[in-house]
């Protein structure tokens, strides 16, 4: 399903939620389930560039996802790593500008720099992806009010806090998706998500595909978005 121009619908954001239950139902451990869920986003940004869509913001590790067993924490970064790797070795084919939002501090700096350089030449793409990871909506506006207070701004206006949050060259998602049937935001986009349509699917995250996502984007057009108006 093509993106309308209009322009009603540019930037979609989904909480990948669901693969630990995927893999659980299966009788295999969680870490499966991450790796099933790793091969479903491939897809799911592959076919957002086919259809035109500007951006996408995919919600992959939260600030609270530490709190998990290490061996659990561990397969996931071995996942990004291995998708890091996957990206510098297929720059050109790759379908999207890689952009990380969240604090990376955590990674060494190695991995960083790997990261800077893909985000560098992949900027032009028309298609961004932010990956939150180590991502978390309370600390990104905590962030942000820290940028400010450091350049000494103290009548803070709501387009100072959007100029410094990690999402503002592309705006606010249209659409938030969760997979997985819990409905809740989990700390996601809290600031950008003031008048987001919000999308719950029951579908597991590794289950997801491209007929879901033109579910959601169908029922996403059906929807008349008053912004507080009448
Ligand atoms: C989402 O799936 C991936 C991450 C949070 C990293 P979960 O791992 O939360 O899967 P469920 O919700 O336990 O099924
Ligand atoms: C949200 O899912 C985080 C990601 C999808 C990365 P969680 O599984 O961590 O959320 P809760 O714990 O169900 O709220
Ligand atoms: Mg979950």
């Amino acid at each position: 399903m093509r993106i309308l121009s209009d322009g009603r619908l540019s930037h979609i954001a989904i909480i990948m939620d669901g693969n630990g239950r995927w893999a659980n139902k299966r009788g295999l451990p969680r870490e499966v389930g991450h790796k099933y869920g790793a091969g479903a986003f491939r897809k799911i940004v592959e076919y957002c560039g086919d259809i035109g869509l500007r951006a996408l913001t995919v919600y992959a590790f939260s600030t609270e996802n530490w709190k998990r067993p290490e061996k659990e924490v561990n397969s996931i970064l071995a996942l990004l790593r291995q998708y890091v790797d996957e990206c510098e070795k297929n720059l050109n084919k790759y379908p999207a500008y890689f952009h990380f939002i969240g604090d990376l501090s955590v990674f060494d700096e190695t991995l960083r720099a790997r990261i800077e350089r893909i985000e560098e030449k992949t900027k032009d793409r028309p298609l961004t992806l932010n990956i939150a990871f180590n991502y978390g909506g309370r600390s990104e506006i905590a962030r942000a009010f820290s940028r400010l207070a450091e350049r000494g701004v103290r009548e803070i206006t709501q387009e100072d806090i959007s100029a410094e949050l990690y999402t503002a060259p592309c705006g606010d998602p249209d659409l938030i998706i969760r997979t997985g049937g819990d409905m809740r935001i989990s700390n996601f986009l809290l600031w950008q998500a003031a008048y987001a349509e919000l999308y719950f699917t029951d579908v597991l995250w590794p289950d997801f595909d491209e007929k879901e996502l033109d579910k959601a984007i169908e029922d996403f057009y059906s929807r008349k978005r008053r912004f507080g108006g009448v």
